[in-house]
């Protein structure tokens, strides 16, 4: 399958570089020469405005795990379209999304409707502060927890502990709150409470990382952590934003079978739709404003609905509708994620093959229906080893799948998913193009 001209692309990124920072309007869009610009998505493929065919393993950096528009999900928003985009006013909708996302993560006993992975992750941080009454919070290089200021912070070099600011605008008095270590280095952790566990909030974490490529928790690393911060009074966060329903239904938390205190969820909750949610423990949650009905339900009257956090898209029907309709069919059809583990499988054995074959070193970090590409000797098991590999090679790489009408990801610190719109047939054309494209 191979790709011609990519010039309306160009065209539209010259004029797009003018009225939008970058010419995108989320960074890990862009890429050299320049992004293609898209017109439409069916399946597992997208086709461009050059009229290009691709087979997606970006899939809108995750939430797409039932393919781009699958019918089920456009009949449901379009039925909910004609009876209103949104209310501001509760819908059954969302008690029928809200007992789905309960019943199928384990840890989740309550939570609440936000719009995205970065609303969640930053709502699930005030609530830690407001219910530990701590500051601090401790985050790992190379998890991504979207774009607001306390976790856009990474260790400078030797520092381990106090964080510095990755983006100019961030308060250093903020970031100095972002303690920050190593992912999978549970000495570093236990050193690290040892001195400032009474005063840290949270441990926020993706317990399987889709932001560093896919790097998987070592044997123990995720038990080890729950420990430590139960021996600590520190509220453990999964951010499940990309493994939820991808590692299964009830996600990382569910595969690992380990209960954080607050899980933070997004990406397929919506299945294309903006949604996302933060949840877990009823103690916890019964701080958000305002108090219930049946309060005092769990917590004393001083604390409750003392943490605020709102929103005025929060809970939409259309999104909520997506979701809904998405979550039902996953659920109702678990071997869905075996399907998916299969097909990960075959492109994953097909690359190890290939590179055998032609004597090349590789590396694949794979789980579930995510997986990544590494060109190294050594094992990827943080951030410091995956920007170890050979970032030129893999851009090399990324670039004649392309030209072969194979769409990833355009980093090597992101994550390829497949869908269930993946077929025998994309799967085997991808490893043809990869059979050119790893030789690089
Ligand atoms: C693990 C994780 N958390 C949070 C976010 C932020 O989500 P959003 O981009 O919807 O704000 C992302 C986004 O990629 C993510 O991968």
């Amino acid at each position: 399958m191979k790709t011609g001209s990519f010039n309306n692309s160009k065209n539209l990124y010259d004029e797009a570089v003018s009225l939008m920072p970058g010419g995108v309007n989320s960074p890990v869009r862009a890429f050299k020469p320049h992004p293609i610009f898209i017109k439409m998505g069916k399946g597992s493929h997208i086709f461009d405005v050059d009229n290009n065919m691709f087979i997606d393993y970006c899939m809108a950096f995750g939430p797409l795990i039932l393919g781009h528009s699958p019918p089920e999900v456009v009949e449901a928003v379009k039925d909910q379209l004609v009876k209103g985009t949104m209310y501001g006013i509760p819908t059954p909708l969302e008690n029928e999304l809200a007992k789905l996302v309960i019943k199928g993560v384990p840890s989740i006993e309550m939570g609440r409707l936000v719009n995205t992975g970065t609303e969640a992750t930053m709502s699930a941080i005030r609530l830690a502060r407001g219910y530990t009454g701590r500051e601090k919070i401790l985050k790992f290089e190379g998890c991504y927890h979207g774009s607001h200021d306390a976790v856009l912070v990474k260790a400078g070099s030797g520092a381990l502990t106090f964080g510095t600011p990755t983006s100019l605008g961030i308060l250093n008095s903020l970031a100095e709150n972002t303690l920050v270590l190593p992912y999978n280095d549970l000495e570093a952790l236990d050193k690290l409470f040892a001195k400032e566990g009474e005063n840290i909030a949270a441990v926020i974490l993706e317990p399987v990382v889709g932001n560093m490529g896919v790097v998987l928790p070592k044997a123990g690393y995720l038990d080890g952590i729950r420990k430590i911060v139960e021996e600590n009074g520190t509220i453990l966060i999964f951010d499940e934003v990309i493994s939820g329903f991808r590692l299964g239904f009830g996600g990382a938390q569910e595969h690992f079978n380990i209960d954080p205190d607050l899980t933070t969820l997004g990406k397929i909750l919506g299945h294309g739709f903006p949604i996302a949610a933060y949840g877990g423990k009823k103690e916890i949650m019964e701080m958000v404003t305002p108090t219930g009905k049946i309060y005092p339900a769990t917590i004393s009257a001083d604390n409750a609905g003392k943490v605020y956090q709102a929103g005025t898209f929060s809970g939409n029907p259309i999104s909520v509708i997506a979701g809904i309709t998405a979550l039902k069919m996953l659920k109702n059809n678990p071997w869905i994620y075996q399907d998916l583990e299969r097909k990960t499988k075959e492109i994953t054995e097909g690359y190890r093959d290939l590179a055998e074959d032609y004597g090349v070193q590789i590396r694949l970090n794979s789980i579930g229906s995510m997986w990544q590409v590494f060109f190294a000797d050594h094992e990827i098991f943080d951030q410091e080893t995956a920007q170890k590999s050979d970032l030129k090679k893999w851009d090399k790489y990324f670039h004649k799948m392309l030209e072969q009408g194979v769409y990833l990801p355009p980093g090597n610190f992101e994550t390829c998913f497949l869908s269930t719109a993946h077929t025998k047939e994309d799967v085997e054309t991808t490893i043809e193009a990869a059979s050119k494209a790893l030789q690089v």
